[in-house]
C-alpha cells in the first residue's frame, strides 16, 4: 500500500481538500486498493474539527463530501507515509524542521505544487482568510496538482 500525507497550517481548508480531492482521482483510477491518503496540519489549533464549512461547501459543490477530522502532524507521520505533501512554503520549512528529528524516516517530502507544470514554484494559497472565490481556486489549483502528483507516483512505483 503506497500512503500519501498532505500537509497544510491548520488542516482545516487545503490538506482536507487536497485529501478529499485525491481519494476522488484514486478512486476514479481504480488504485484504491494501492493507494491510500491523510491528512495533517502543522499547528494542532483545530485538531478534531472538520474542515472549514466553506472548504466543505466548496468540495461538495464539485461531488466531494470532507470528512476529515483536523489533526497535528507528529514526527511518526515520517515513518509511516511513503509521501508528504506541503502546500506553502512555510509548511515545507515546518515540515524539513521536524523531518530532521525523525531517523526512521520513509516519507518523500515534496512541495505540492512541484507537480503544477505551469506553476511549480507556488505555493496553494492558504483560503482561510479569503472569501469564496478562494476556495474555488484553491479546489482548481489542488485538482490539477493531485492529478499529476497521482501519475507521478504510478509511474514511479510501477
Ligand atoms: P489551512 O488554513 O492551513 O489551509 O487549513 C488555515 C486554517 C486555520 C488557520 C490558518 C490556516 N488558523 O490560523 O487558525
Amino acid at each position: 500500500m503506497i500512503k500519501v500525507l498532505f500537509v497544510c497550517l491548520g488542516n482545516i481548508c487545503r490538506s482536507p481538500m487536497a485529501e478529499g480531492v485525491f481519494k476522488k482521482q484514486v478512486e476514479d483510477a481504480d488504485l484504491t486498493d494501492q493507494i491510500e491518503c491523510d491528512s495533517a496540519g502543522i499547528i494542532g489549533y483545530h485538531a478534531g474539527e472538520l474542515p472549514d464549512k466553506r472548504m466543505r461547501r466548496t468540495a461538495s459543490s464539485h461531488g466531494i463530501t470532507l470528512t476529515h477530522h483536523s489533526r497535528q502532524l507528529s514526527p511518526a507521520d515520517f515513518e509511516k507515509f511513503d509521501y508528504i505533501l506541503g502546500m506553502d512554503e512555510n509548511n515545507m520549512k515546518a515540515i524539513r524542521q521536524m523531518e530532521k528529528s525523525v531517523t526512521n524516516k520513509k516519507a518523500k517530502v515534496f512541495k505540492m505544487r512541484e507537480f503544477d507544470e505551469q506553476e511549480s514554484s507556488k505555493d496553494v494559497e492558504d483560503p482561510y482568510y479569503q472569501g469564496d472565490d478562494g476556495f474555488e481556486i484553491c479546489y482548481q489549483v489542488l485538482r490539477t496538482s493531485t492529478q499529476n502528483f497521482l501519475d507521478f507516483i504510478v509511474e514511479e512505483n510501477s
